[in-house]
């Protein structure tokens, strides 16, 4: 296990390169079992997620070649067709290989997701989705799940919600069933986009991403060598804007794309830091450290304010001058880091779905727990912004979604390390 031990009271100024997204990598790297040929994606980012995602296709007989941001895989070979429970439980998001399993294989054992810090985290559109287009699905055994399916016919589906991770399920279904797959009310995030790039790189026809209607024309069988790059990670590149922000400072992020963060850098802006955008994926804030509140945010599906940047918002909101409410509409548990926040001295109290800081820039170090991915990330940037040196614990949840972030940091100016305990 390791710590990290932060002295707050650095400006952080410097500039940073934004890995690929984890959140499209994931599924990307499901969409590779579609193939019985070789994938190569690249821009790959080097985290705990994604060596578990290779760590389960690799249980299933591809064989994964990997080298720095590069990652090979070849599914010609794909045997098993059950989940290892004990890689599936380390990572709810495996419950996207499920589409693709069932459509390449006809069978899949998986274990039921568990749910985590945020939420219950249910899959019941996936599920309802995948029965829709003639999938048996039994519950055999605590936890698990057998899902079957002679064969996978495209019709319409409507999600009751624009869930990311059941869209995406239903695309790679789609890719090998008979017929056409309509998907009203699709999620329009920056992921799907992606994933659809890749899959018509596979020769799959799909259209739409980012409309919230996505349609895909089954083909029969996928066996092609494609290249992809993996887009940019918004939410790494909104929490160092927002670390800056908090701190005072300046920063340049490059190869970030600038739409797919408009909603974070409103925020920012409305706060009182200054955002220059510049050609070529290239985005400068500058921050006094002297914010003001915000009245209200709510967080939404894409384009709105990510839910996944929602905490460190509130971190950032901890410490601007007045009164801020963020009202959590994606999750219905995802407040719990604030506990560790008013560690801190951050005045907050939570209303049902809503958090009302009072800002206040008397922030002290403390001993502070992770619990969750982003939860972590807001606990760095208030301990960033507190006086003296504070230790959070529980860094493997950082690690899930931050590449090395002590390292990054470090070298935009922050007084953090890493130490193993
Ligand atoms: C993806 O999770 C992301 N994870 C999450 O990022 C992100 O917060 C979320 O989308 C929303 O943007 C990955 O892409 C790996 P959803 P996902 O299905 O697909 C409910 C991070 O920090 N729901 O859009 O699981 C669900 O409980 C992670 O990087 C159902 O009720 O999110 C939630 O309340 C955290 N039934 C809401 O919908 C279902 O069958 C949105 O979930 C599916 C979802």
């Amino acid at each position: 296990m390791s710590n990290l031990i932060i002295t707050g009271g650095s400006r952080l100024c410097g500039i940073i390169e934004v890995p690929g997204a984890k959140n499209s990598v994931l599924p990307v790297l499901a969409a590779t079992l579609l193939n019985k040929g070789t994938s190569i994606l690249e821009n790959c980012p080097e985290l705990d997620d994604v060596t578990t995602m290779l760590e389960i296709l690799g249980a299933l007989g591809c064989s994964i070649r990997r080298k720095g941001s590069r990652i090979e895989v070849d599914a010609s070979k794909l045997a098993a067709s059950s989940i290892p429970e004990e890689l599936a439980k380390k990572m709810r998001s495996s419950i996207i290989i499920l589409g693709s399993l069932l459509a390449r294989c006809g069978e899949v054992l998986v274990s039921y997701p568990g749910g985590c810090e945020i939420g219950l985290r249910p899959i019941d559109m996936h599920l309802k989705a995948l029965m829709q287009m003639g999938a048996q699905i039994d519950g055999i055994s605590d936890g698990m799940l057998r899902c079957r399916a002679e064969k996978l016919t495209g019709c319409e589906i409507l999600l009751d919600y624009p869930s990311v991770g059941a869209t995406e399920n239903i695309m790679l279904a789609a890719s090998l069933a008979e017929g056409e797959t309509i998907i009203q009310n699709a999620a329009k995030e920056p992921e799907i986009d992606d994933l659809q790039a890749f899959l018509r790189k596979m020769g799959v026809k799909v259209s739409g991403a980012g409309t919230g209607v996505i349609r895909i024309q089954g083909i029969h069988e996928i066996k092609t060598e494609p290249v992809h790059r993996i887009i940019p990670d918004r939410i790494v590149a909104g929490t160092y804007l927002a670390a800056t922000a908090a701190t005072g400072g300046s920063l340049v992020i490059t190869g970030v794309e600038y739409d797919h963060v408009g909603s974070v850098l409103y925020c920012l802006k409305r706060c009182g830091c200054r955002i220059r955008n510049y050609s070529g994926n290239v985005i400068a804030l500058e921050s006094s450290g002297k914010l003001s509140a915000l009245d209200l945010v709510r967080t939404s599906p894409y384009p709105g304010f990510p839910t996944d940047m929602q905490p460190q918002l509130v971190a950032l909101l901890s410490k601007c001058k007045g009164t801020s409410v963020v009202v959590e509409t994606v999750f219905e548990n995802r407040f719990r880091y604030t506990e560790q926040l008013m560690k801190l001295g951050a005045d907050i109290s939570i209303q049902g779905r809503a958090a009302i800081i009072r800002g206040t820039d008397r922030l002290k170090a403390a001993q502070l727990e992770a619990r969750d991915l982003r939860g972590g990330a807001a606990l760095v940037i208030g301990a960033l912004s507190a006086e003296g040196t504070s230790s959070i614990s529980g860094v493997g949840y950082i690690d899930r979604g931050y590449e090395r972030m002590e390292k990054v940091l470090s070298s935009i100016g922050a007084d953090i390390k890493r130490v193993e305990t």
